[in-house]
């Protein structure tokens, strides 16, 4: 028996061609957006400076207006008599350097040395002078001469009167002040002349009866 050959011829010819693929291809870059265009405002052109107004001419009563220059504070205060006084005078308070300057003038007076004091209370109402309280002593210190190391801010010390009864004083009350409302302000009291001298001794220097008054107080 012959079994027929089967000749299989298997032809398996596989061309595989693998096409090499390529990826896929990457997507296109997304377009960015376009920026806007720039609208920047155009940059102002600054204003011209203003031209300076022509100097002004000082006006008839430009005195009211005008600051005051560091003019001096000065007060003018009349003394009038007290206790029966046949006196009669006048003070001036200026502020200084570290102080005011008071000058006293007086005529009338007994001769020889009186003294004078700056009182706590600015009323000369009253027919010997009481009205005006006691000596100026703002710090509470002892009374004393106005070369005492300590003394009432009041302590003015003595005039020295002529025989024909005319005397005057000048002193710088170190400390004082013509500021209103300040604590150590003459503005608002009383100055005083007294009879007799002040010898500096307690509590007010013996210096008798008040013979003159004035209150101290800007106009
Ligand atoms: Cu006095
Ligand atoms: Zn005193």
């Amino acid at each position: 028996m012959t079994k027929p050959a089967y000749s299989l011829s298997l032809l398996a010819s596989f061309a595989l061609v693998v096409a090499a693929c390529g990826g896929a291809p990457e997507p296109a870059p997304a377009v960015p957006d376009v920026p806007a265009e720039p609208t920047q405002p155009a940059p102002e052109t600054p204003a011209a400076p203003a031209t300076p107004a022509p100097e002004a001419s000082p006006q008839g009563d430009g005195a009211a207006s005008a600051p005051a220059a560091a003019a001096p504070v000065t007060v003018e205060v009349p003394i009038e008599a007290r206790t029966n006084s046949k006196l009669k005078g006048s003070a001036s308070f200026t502020e200084v350097d570290g102080g005011v300057k008071v000058t006293v003038q007086v005529s009338g007076a007994p001769k020889g040395k009186i003294a004078v004091h700056v009182h706590e209370t600015g009323d000369c109402s009253a027919p010997d002078a009481k009205s005006a309280g006691a000596h100026y002593n703002p710090e509470n210190h002892q009374h004393g001469l106005p070369d005492a190391s300590a003394r009432h801010l009041g302590d003015l010390g003595n005039i020295e009167v002529k025989a024909d009864g005319t005397g005057s004083h000048e002193i710088v009350a170190k400390g004082a002040s013509l500021k209103q409302g300040a604590p150590n302000s003459f503005l608002g009291r009383a100055i005083i002349v007294h009879e007799k001298q002040d010898d500096g001794g307690q509590p007010s220097g013996n210096a008798g009866g008040r013979i003159g008054c004035g209150v101290i107080q800007s106009k």
